[in-house]
């Protein structure tokens, strides 16, 4: 089949539990993603960004009985915020997948038979410990002190008949890719945590209930649901077209980046690559896992009540202040803490400062030495060219930084343009060459490669920052439309001269700590 497109970018989050409501943890996924879906499309890619909802499962049907309501209005209800959440956000996903859709339950249905074709599902029994919070199975060896050996809580002894998927047929197999493939699982002292579970021995897994309904049942054995996470994962292949659109699909699959938190990585790095091995199909590109976030020094917890909501940050700092924190504060793999001073610090500092400042104080030099006309650059000394090595070399290091999931080091590799920006003026120092008729053109050339820093700096923080980046588009009277916009408008000298400029509103107006 010959593709007819850009290279395609296919990149998914998590799909959410809807037995609770968004909080931080689920808004740095999908910002995370989309920061990386928007960077891909500034490429060139056609990018499919994915999201969902991961709405069967006892923890959901728990969780509706104690509203006393139907699984269903629970989910349905909850799916409203996440999406009016993602939609405040600038989140620019190409598709919403819920799990209770028909097209889900035609695609899970289709896959455990097929595997079953194939001989990987048998019916046996069933005798374990079950964790319904993490929706997790463990075996007596496995459990600390009697309990969960992930989130410690109690557990329950469930015994059954069961559908099983020979997972541990696909041990060597699995370890083989993973050796043969060292991009798979990111970062790479988290595959390593991978390949010493996975070598310390897989099991068959229990992909089927009978002690609850609310699920997709098993193709041919109503009795059963399928188990939860063999019903979630699929979410990635339904929403790629598998199998009644299978052109779309192949054109569309592998992803090319699952991103999960660390707590769920075994499920995207064990279970995934063997269901698909299983069914034939390829392995995702790439797994991974970022770390956890705590509030104030502490874990967040319902019972402890600290659970950031992202639309209360929003109201009170902005979005883009709240995107630009979350990748900034802590590189991307790591675990970090959340807190209002640190927000507030890098809202007045690295925003208002550094780019705010820069922003208002160009435009402000223009407007006074050239009555807003943006004037044509001259002479070429060695800070000039400085300048210009900075943004090219900003460019470059962004796009290093994003093939590597490094979001912190992309926002790094942008802040030297404005800080070396900022120096640029301060060594420069426009107001000292308005003084002297002789210097005119010196300091055109001046006033030019500041506005031309900025041009580019909107571009390179436009994934991370989509809103800004148009403020500063329009603020510098740019007349293409930002959305045609692509890395490649990057190259110095873009910026057209003799358009006028005139005060723009304050990108970042300053805060102060509650
Ligand atoms: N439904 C499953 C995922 C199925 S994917 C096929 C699930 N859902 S979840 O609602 O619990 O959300 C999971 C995502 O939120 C995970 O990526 C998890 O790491 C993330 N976070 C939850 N709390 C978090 C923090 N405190 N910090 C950062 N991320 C956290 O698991």
């Amino acid at each position: 089949m010959s593709k007819t497109h850009n290279p395609r970018y296919y990149i998914t989050t998590p799909i959410y539990y809807v037995n609770d409501v968004p909080h931080i943890g689920h808004a740095y996924t999908t910002i995370a993603a989309d920061v990386m879906a928007r960077y891909r499309r500034l490429r060139g890619d056609d990018v499919f960004f994915l999201t969902g909802s991961d709405e069967h499962g006892l923890k959901i049907e728990k969780a509706a009985e104690g509203n006393r309501e139907r699984p269903i209005d629970l989910a349905d209800r909850v799916v409203t915020g996440f999406m009016k959440l993602w939609k405040r956000l600038n989140i620019s996903t190409n598709d919403f997948i819920r799990t209770t859709e028909e097209r889900h339950r035609i695609t899970v249905q289709h896959f455990f038979e097929h595997i079953k074709a194939r001989g990987d599902i048998y019916l046996g029994e069933y005798q374990d410990w079950y964790c319904i919070p993490c929706e997790s199975f463990w075996t007596d060896t496995q459990l600390i002190e009697g309990k969960c050996p992930d989130c410690k809580r109690v557990v329950e002894k469930l015994k059954e008949e069961s559908y099983f998927f020979r997972m541990s047929r696909y041990q060597e197999q699995l370890l083989d890719y993973i050796e043969k493939n060292p991009d798979l699982i990111q970062p790479s002292y988290r595959k390593n945590e991978v390949v010493s579970f996975v070598k310390s021995g897989l099991r068959d897994l229990s992909i089927s209930r009978t002690s609850f309904k609310w699920g997709i049942p098993v193709p041919g054995d109503e009795r059963h649901v399928i188990y939860v996470w063999f019903d979630a994962l699929v979410n990635y292949i339904t929403a790629a077209g598998y199998p009644g659109d299978m052109e779309r699909f192949n054109d569309t699959w592998p992803a090319d980046l699952h991103l999960v938190g660390k707590d769920i990585l075994r499920f995207h790095a064990i279970y995934w690559p063997t269901f698909l091995m299983a069914a034939g199909l390829p392995l995702p590109k790439k797994v991974f896992a970022h770390g956890w976030w705590t509030v104030e020094g502490e874990k967040m917890s319902k019972s402890k009540g600290n659970v950031v909501d992202p639309n209360e940050i929003i109201d009170r700092y902005g979005v883009d202040q709240f995107r630009y924190f979350l990748l900034r504060e802590v590189p991307f793999g790591l675990d970090g803490d959340f807190s209002t001073t640190a927000l507030v610090g890098r809202i007045n500092g690295e925003l208002a400062n550094d780019l705010g400042n820069l922003l208002s104080r160009s435009i402000a030099m223009t407007i006074k030495y050239f009555d807003g006309v943006i004037p044509a650059p001259c002479s070429s000394e060695e800070i000039d060219r400085e300048l210009i090595r900075t943004a090219e070399e900003a460019v470059s290091g962004l796009d290093g930084a994003m093939k590597e999931v490094a979001f912190q080091r992309g926002l790094t590799n942008i802040w030297s343009v404005v800080s070396f920006a900022n120096k640029y003026i301060e060594t420069n120092a426009p107001w000292a060459l308005a003084k002297d008729e002789a210097k005119k053109e010196r300091l055109q050339t001046v006033i030019y490669n500041t506005l031309e820093s900025l041009r580019v700096t909107a571009i390179l923080i436009s994934p991370f920052m989509p809103d800004t980046a148009v403020k500063m588009w329009e603020a510098l009277n740019i007349p293409t439309l930002f959305d045609e916009v692509k890395i490649g408008d990057a190259r110095w000298g873009g910026l057209k001269t003799g358009t006028t400029l005139s005060k723009p509103a304050p990108l970042f107006p300053r805060v102060e700590e509650k």
